[in-house]
């Protein structure tokens, strides 16, 4: 078929931050949020991009003419990247036209980009009849991220955009990319996990990750491993024994500690006591706090305001500094936890905050 609409979530992380360029675990679930685009083939060589969400004109490229390093530092630059990681692979895609929405919030740490590259890849994939697996588009779409839009991220989002299922949270090993679909069935124990978007980003973000992304490769290069990933939680303590530098030291123990959690996590869902991950979470924000130091006031604001409220558990998610949390509730308590978090970001004069229930929502699927 020359033509089609599909879609792609964003997602949220339950647990396991920045391990994903550490070859580690990681446990996000994809939101009802989804980006959809209308394509079709075209045979002219060209790529056509529109946005309903952006607004503007169609912007046209020559997909012939698509090079890493010339992008436009725009969000076109997201499904050109695909389409360049798509033909640098060997695979034969040509022109096409894509038409965008998206109910993704962007800026928020949700995946707005994952879920442009995903539905790009998913709709060239059909439409050039590409055959490829879902854990190979994630891929090429990290690779188009990295080296075509020039953002060091790892590979948590695009597997999540592409293979999360409803239901579920994916527990993925970044290392060889094994996934386990842990069923995630919050409305059955009466709880509710709430997305809080502080609707900030600090400016000095992007540079950041991949500072945090260097000191980690730093610390995996002292200790002799090939990641961290590869430091067990029992061998910790003498490998931290090892790392001079207490800023390498402090990133190389939240890995491992958060490789930890998520195992610790996935235990407890196995065994159905969705209760005690929130001690869990809250161990999580301190270490990305404390350790990682990727919080920001907003973010810890969230936190403390709605674990005072009664809230089970609560922590960033996504690359930090900035963007959104998320807190684990019982339904009888979620009113009070919400109502405490908008008084105090009222109360601290800051942008009030969108809160918004999720569910873990279907990956990226052809809608027709
Ligand atoms: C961003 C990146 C991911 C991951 C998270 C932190 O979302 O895109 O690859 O590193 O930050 O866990």
């Amino acid at each position: 078929m020359s033509e089609g609409v599909w879609a792609a979530p964003g997602r949220v992380n339950l647990i396991g931050e920045h391990t994903d360029y550490n070859d580690g675990f990681v446990m996000p679930f994809a939101l009802p949020h989804t980006t959809v685009a209308t394509a079709a083939r075209r045979d002219d060589g060209l790529l056509r991009l529109h946005s309903a969400s952006v607004g503007g004109g169609a912007v046209e490229l020559r997909v012939a003419d698509l090079t890493p390093g010339h992008g436009t530092r725009s969000w076109t630059d997201y499904p050109a990247g695909v389409v360049w990681a798509l033909r640098d692979a060997g695979h034969e895609v040509g022109g096409a036209d894509f038409h965008f929405e998206s109910t993704v919030p962007t800026g928020a740490g949700l995946s707005s980009s994952a879920a442009l590259e995903v539905v790009t890849a998913l709709a060239l994939n059909d439409l050039y009849e590409l055959g490829l697996e879902r854990w190979r588009m994630a891929r090429l779409c990290q690779r188009a991220e990295n080296v075509y839009v020039g953002a060091p991220t790892g590979i948590m989002d695009q597997t999540a955009s592409a293979c999360c299922t409803a239901g579920h949270a994916l527990h993925l090993d970044t290392r060889d990319l094994s996934q386990r679909q842990i069923p995630f069935d919050l409305a059955a124990l009466g709880l509710e996990l709430l997305v809080v978007d502080t609707r900030v980003k600090h400016a000095h973000s992007d540079g950041e990750y991949g500072k945090r992304r260097a000191g980690c490769e730093a610390a995996a290069a002292q200790l002799g491993v090939a990641a961290l990933r590869d430091i067990s939680y029992e061998a910790l303590p003498q490998a931290l024994g090892r790392l001079t530098d207490p800023e390498i030291r402090a990133l190389a123990k939240h890995i491992v500690t958060e490789n930890h959690r998520v195992e610790r996590v996935v235990s407890h869902l196995e065994s159905g006591e969705v209760h005690a991950i929130g001690p869990i979470l809250n161990e999580g924000h301190a270490s990305l706090r404390d350790d990682f130091r990727i919080s920001c006031p907003e973010l810890d604001l969230v936190v403390d305001s709605s674990l005072a409220a009664g809230a089970l558990g609560a922590r960033m998610t996504g690359g930090g500094f900035g963007g959104s949390a998320i807190v684990l509730t019982d339904v009888s308590t979620k009113p009070t936890v919400t109502k405490s978090v908008l008084e105090a970001f009222a109360a601290a004069s800051y942008r009030v905050p969108r809160i918004f229930s999720a569910t873990p929502a279907p990956g990226a699927t052809r809608l027709s």
